[in-house]
């Protein structure tokens, strides 16, 4: 029992830190604001708080513009999952989220 959680764990860090820019078939539900995105879609990687993971992947205080967070959320990175289900304004809602943390 152990080991098997700790073979699913192995498996879901690999999967989410060397993923092939695949997309993710998250969905927001209608009402969910940035914070409620970002709860559900991004802080299995970033963070609860944006704090990152594995002092990697810190997002609280990043540089990045707005423009060039929902880009990402909409088209991926070379790691990240892209999210093809987010809409531009709700991206632009995470992103404005994102840059008051
Ligand atoms: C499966 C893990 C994973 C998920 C889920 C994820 N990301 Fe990422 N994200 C990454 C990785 C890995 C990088 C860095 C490498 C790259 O660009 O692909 C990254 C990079 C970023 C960057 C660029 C950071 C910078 O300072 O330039 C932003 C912005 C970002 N993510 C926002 C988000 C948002 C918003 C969400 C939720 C919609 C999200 N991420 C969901 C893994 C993830």
């Amino acid at each position: 029992m152990k080991k098997t959680t700790y073979l699913s764990g192995v498996s879901l860090l690999a999967l989410s830190l060397t993923g092939c820019s695949d997309s993710n078939d998250f969905k927001p539900i209608t009402g969910m604001d940035g914070m409620d995105i970002y709860a559900n879609a991004c802080a299995s990687c970033h963070g609860e708080n944006g704090q990152g993971k594995f002092g990697l992947l810190k997002l609280a205080g990043s540089e990045a513009s707005p423009e060039e967070i929902s880009a990402k959320i909409i088209n991926g990175g070379h790691l990240m999952p892209a999210f093809p289900n987010i809409s531009q304004p709700q991206a632009e809602q995470v992103a404005a989220y994102l840059k008051a943390m």
